[in-house]
């Protein structure tokens, strides 16, 4: 049915259809929100192994947040499907959560965002006026002119056929405090009746709040600058992690005392950023200065410093060997977690990959240790440690991941297995003074 004059109401009853399209980490825990919310919900993906998945109530992401949660598949308001064609039809409303890569020379892959939207459009039933979303992290301008174009040409009209608007996804995977259901939203839509519709609509899907902030590209930018934000805070603390053990000062006492002044913001220096967000969006918001030939420094030079941390990361670890005598050609190095980030199974644009590579091409053996992940996410030239309690033999351990279960593991007992009890902790998050006691050579991200 699309858009009525009664949409608010019945957005604010439940009494919609929602359809999305890709359930991967975002689709997947929106598509379960929407219908936890009471919605009647169609959820598409193209892979047959996802849709498979899901229809037997199992978890094809690596966010354990989703586990146990998914409808049963007889639950009566909840169709999983392949066929974008056979959802289109049912759905008043349709959000579009799928890939938002960049290409190999880094600039932004938009071939997802163009295939879902053509899709959807040749489905469409002429003067339904369904809304389209998109929730994928764009540049401004993204979804008019990569919309736009395919419903002239399929000769389907705007506010008769189809509307379109664009509110993005900002929830973390493996954070159940700011989940899909406890973020705030924003909407933009270039009518304003459809922004207050969806307002109404995703309003019932999260606590927080959802506002309607005016144009399509208003939404867009605020969400790429969003982690653009982010990846220049990480980036400076990375460089000052780069600068400090040169002047035998220690990064993390110098941002613990600088965080006693009430605007100073703390953020930790690490291995490297990685995520399908944060070394990602930075590169469409750079792309799309460029196109209106604005320099993008800050943001530019932002990158390059969290980009090439792992590189750096590998020649601390390279010196550090060098030091204790242990020649590159027998070195062994245990990278303890291998996920971009902590508690989450996925390797997506994960620093350890560029860190073991670095350390590879040095000659150095790399195992990696990651309980959130199967083996076959690891690439195929790193030994995959399964059981951590029977590791032995390396030279090096690094912390690359945060999870629990790489923090609690028997430090004293792997200690004793080692060749060289050395230890670099890449997230400044272990007790180094316990370690110390407990045997190993401490070496640390930003520590002298
Ligand atoms: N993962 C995050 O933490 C996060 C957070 C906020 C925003 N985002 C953004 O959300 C978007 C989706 O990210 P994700 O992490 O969920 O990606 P993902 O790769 O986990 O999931 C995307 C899904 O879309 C499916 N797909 C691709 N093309 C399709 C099509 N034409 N029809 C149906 N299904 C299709 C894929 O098979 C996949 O399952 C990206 O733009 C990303 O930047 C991600």
């Amino acid at each position: 049915m699309g858009w009525t004059p009664d949409f608010e109401q019945r957005a604010k009853n439940g009494d919609l259809t929602v359809g999305i399209i890709g359930l991967g980490y975002v689709g997947l825990p929106t598509a379960i929100g929407f219908h936890d919310a009471g919605f009647n919900v169609w959820g598409v993906d193209i892979s047959e192994r996802t849709v498979n998945m899901v229809k037997r109530g199992e978890n094809p992401t690596g966010d354990p947040d989703v586990n146990d949660i998914i409808p049963s598949p007889d639950a009566v308001r909840w169709h999983i499907t392949t066929s974008t064609a056979q959802a289109v039809s049912h759905c008043d409303v349709i959000l579009v959560t799928v890939p938002t890569p960049v290409t190999e020379d880094l600039k932004p892959d938009l071939t997802y965002v163009k295939t879902a939207g053509r899709t959807i459009f040749e489905s469409l039933e002429r003067g339904s006026r369904t809304i389209v979303v998109l929730e994928s992290t764009v540049y401004p301008g993204v979804t008019a002119q990569t919309w736009l174009p395919e419903v002239e040409e399929l000769g389907l009209e705007m506010g008769v056929d189809v509307e379109i608007a664009y509110c993005p996804e900002r929830f973390n995977p493996g954070d159940p405090a700011h989940g899909v259901r406890q973020v705030a939203r924003v909407v933009g839509c270039s009518n304003s009746d459809i922004g207050a519709g969806l307002v109404a609509l995703y309003s019932r899907l999260t606590t927080e709040d959802v506002r309607y902030v005016g144009k399509l590209e208003v939404a867009e930018a605020a969400k790429v600058i969003e982690n653009v934000q982010r990846d220049i805070n990480i980036a400076l603390v990375n460089e000052l992690a780069r600068i400090f053990p040169e002047l035998d000062v220690d990064v993390e006492d110098v941002l613990s005392a600088a965080a006693t002044k009430w605007n100073f913001h703390r953020y930790t220096p690490g291995v490297g950023v990685g995520g399908h967000c944060i070394p990602v969006d930075p590169y469409y918001m750079m792309q799309r200065a460029a196109d209106v030939g604005v320099p993008a420094e800050l943001i530019t030079a932002a990158r390059a410093v969290n980009r090439t941390m792992p590189l750096h990361v590998a020649g601390v670890l390279n010196d550090i060997l060098y030091e204790a005598g242990v020649p590159s050609g027998e070195a062994k190095i245990l990278l303890l977690g291998w996920s971009y980030k902590a508690e989450v199974g996925d390797p997506r644009e994960t620093p350890a990959e560029p860190l073991a590579s670095a350390l590879q091409s040095k000659n150095i053996a790399i195992s990696a240790f990651d309980p959130h992940l199967r083996p076959e996410d690891f690439p195929a030239e790193i030994e995959v440690v399964e059981d951590i309690d029977s590791a032995e033999g390396y030279d090096l351990v690094v912390l690359v991941t945060a999870h629990q279960a790489c923090l609690e593991i028997d430090w004293s007992g792997l200690a004793k297995r080692m060749n060289n009890p050395i230890l670099y902790d890449g997230r400044r998050v272990l007790d180094l003074t316990k370690l110390e006691n407990e045997g190993w050579q401490i070496h640390a991200v930003g520590r002298p």
